[in-house]
């Protein structure tokens, strides 16, 4: 069965809104995982939005499952890794006025920079991947740097209208199904909610799916363990 990543920023977004104490996010790392994360993901951001350094210290520290942090190759996020030694790092394109992530690296234009920032991270022992669109040239590229994993960026798919979400996962089937044949790990995520999940499950060359944002916004009406289960049961019966 694919994995189901549970990306925890927004329950950092609530915080921060007003600084307040709550919600808990040691609270939040134990109900996601004993309701079937497979891994917890946070993204810390250059401009500390939502996730804060605090955050990532205690689910290191307490963490069951497997800590994916999500990151820019900054060298300041590079320090950070290797200090915290999180499981898996995935390095993200960052712009400071996007709402979320836009959309995968640009590998080609961005190569020996990341080529420094993947050298750096070594110490952090961490398995790496590189979010990318669903593309050939760019899965060689990451192949090339050395990486072990790529996460698939499905935004596009997600918000394709009806018409042209086939051509969106057609392209990362097909990506997901060259990157396992040259041995890379494929994850995928970005924009999956509990109507447009289901599609992209099927597509078995895939390892896990990192979801956030559907699920925190669930779980207003169901609590963050039955937002959680209800994914994860749409991604098993996929
Ligand atoms: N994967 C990556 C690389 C991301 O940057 C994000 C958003 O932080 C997600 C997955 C999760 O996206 P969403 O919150 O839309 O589920």
């Amino acid at each position: 069965m694919i994995k189901l990543g549970v990306n925890l920023d927004h329950v950092a977004t609530i915080r921060q809104q007003r600084y307040t104490p709550y919600p808990d996010m040691l609270t939040a790392i134990k109900i996601s995982e004993s309701s079937g994360a497979d891994s917890i993901t946070m993204h810390l951001r250059e401009d500390r939005r939502h996730i804060q350094f605090e955050d990532i210290k205690i689910a290191k520290k307490n963490i069951n499952t497997k800590l994916n942090l999500e990151m820019a190759a900054t060298d300041e996020m590079c320090e950070i890794a290797n200090q915290i030694q999180p499981d898996f790092i995935c390095i993200v394109p960052e712009k400071r006025q996007e709402l979320t992530t836009e959309g995968g690296l640009n590998v080609s234009r961005n190569f020996d920079k990341l080529k420094i920032s993947i050298s750096n991270l070594r110490k952090s022992k961490a398995k790496i991947s590189l979010f990318i669109e669903p593309d050939i040239e760019t899965i060689d590229l990451a192949k090339e740097l050395g990486v072990s994993a790529v996460e698939l960026h499905t935004g596009s798919y997600a918000e394709a209208s009806s018409d042209k979400k086939s051509y969106f996962l057609n392209e990362i089937t097909s990506a997901a199904d060259y990157a396992k044949k040259i041995s890379l790990v494929v994850n995928a995520g970005h924009g999956l909610d509990y109507t447009n999940v289901q599609e992209i499950a099927r597509i078995g060359s895939l390892n896990e799916l990192n979801i956030g944002h559907s699920i925190i916004a669930e779980s207003i009406f169901l609590g963050l363990s039955e937002a959680i289960k209800k994914m994860k049961n749409l991604i098993g019966n996929a």
